[in-house]
């Protein structure tokens, strides 16, 4: 065993304890509290927060598959100012001086919403906002924001202007080419990007004969797509000078070296967490383990190099 390797890092004017943080709508900090100290991670990433309250989809919006899960929970959620109000203060208190950072996941219906949601949010006391630009443009037919690079490029842009936090726009992978997206969103000044969100697809009940999820389709994460992740992280790495975040199946600290290895700056855990509520800061200690026992001396030495 080598010495203990140093695992923070430093990307958007900020430094993180360490790399690990918690995937967007996997993460509560009042249930995951209960179940391990949260302010052990680098960051801690908030479900999507819009302008106002949210619904949410009708149930069945949880499917589990083989090697992985389907949502189409509809991002449920209080609305900003109660999340500014009840929901930020827990997480800003639990975490205390521990050098946690918290991310919030901004949604919106459209380039207004997202406006009128991230100008409220980078007024809170959050370290990044994470732009989610899956959600369906409502005055463009539904198409997803991020599936598009003129409509992603024009929702960074607008959110942009009003954000002063350093600014992650997170990408779908239900695209052609991620890098496109990738390089449009970067010329509109996102400070980072985090990739990949869930995957479109759909579970049908052969019993009943119908399918399993209420909205029919749904997103799917998991271990089954995280082939499909570290591809679009590792191509992504190499379109922009700009950090990824890479998710998209983490379930091991094997598996984020992996990520760190195509060169992500840091990994997100989700859907590990639903199975295991401690997954992330787990995931953490074995990627420490990992580190140690292969001598890496830090997280940059994981890096293949993108040359
Ligand atoms: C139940 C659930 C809710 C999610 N909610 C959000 C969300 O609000 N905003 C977002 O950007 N991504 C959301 N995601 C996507 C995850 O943050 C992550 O990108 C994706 O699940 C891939 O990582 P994983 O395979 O480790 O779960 C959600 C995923 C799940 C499973």
């Amino acid at each position: 065993m080598s010495d203990e390797p140093y695992l923070g890092v430093a990307f958007c004017g900020l430094t993180f304890n360490n790399p690990v943080f918690t995937a967007s709508g996997t993460f509560s900090a009042r249930e995951s509290g209960r179940f391990y100290d949260f302010a052990k991670l680098g960051a801690v990433t908030t479900k999507g927060v819009s302008a106002r309250p949210w619904l949410g989809n009708n149930t069945p919006r949880i499917a589990e598959t083989r090697s992985g899960m389907l949502n189409a929970i509809g991002l449920e959620n209080p609305g900003a100012d109660r999340f500014i109000a009840e929901e930020l203060p827990f997480i800003r208190e639990y975490i205390g001086d521990s050098g946690a950072r918290v991310i919030v996941n901004v949604a919106g219906h459209d380039a207004d919403e997202y406006r009128e949601a991230a100008e409220k949010l980078d007024g809170a006391d959050v370290d990044m906002l994470e732009l989610n630009i899956s959600c369906p443009n409502i005055r463009e037919g539904g198409l997803a924001f991020g599936a598009d690079p003129r409509m992603a490029a024009e929702v960074t842009r607008v959110v942009r202007r009003v954000a002063r936090k350093p600014l992650i726009v997170k990408l779908t992978p239900n695209v052609t080419d991620i890098t496109e997206i990738a390089r449009a969103v970067e010329s509109e000044g996102a400070d980072a990007l985090s990739l990949i969100n869930t995957l479109v697809g759909m579970s049908i009940d052969a019993d009943r004969r119908a399918p399993l999820l209420a909205n029919v389709s749904g997103g799917l994460s998991g271990p089954a797509i995280k082939p499909v992740a570290l591809h679009m992280v590792y191509r992504t790495v190499r379109a922009v000078r700009i950090p990824v975040i890479g998710m998209g199946g983490i379930m091991s600290g094997v598996d984020a070296a992996e990520f760190l290895m195509a060169g992500a700056s840091a990994v997100a855990v989700g859907t590990a967490s639903l199975i295991k509520p401690s997954a992330p800061l787990d995931i953490c200690a074995e990627l420490e383990t990992f580190m140690a026992e292969r001598g890496y001396a830090n997280v940059a030495s994981l890096s293949l190099g993108t040359n």
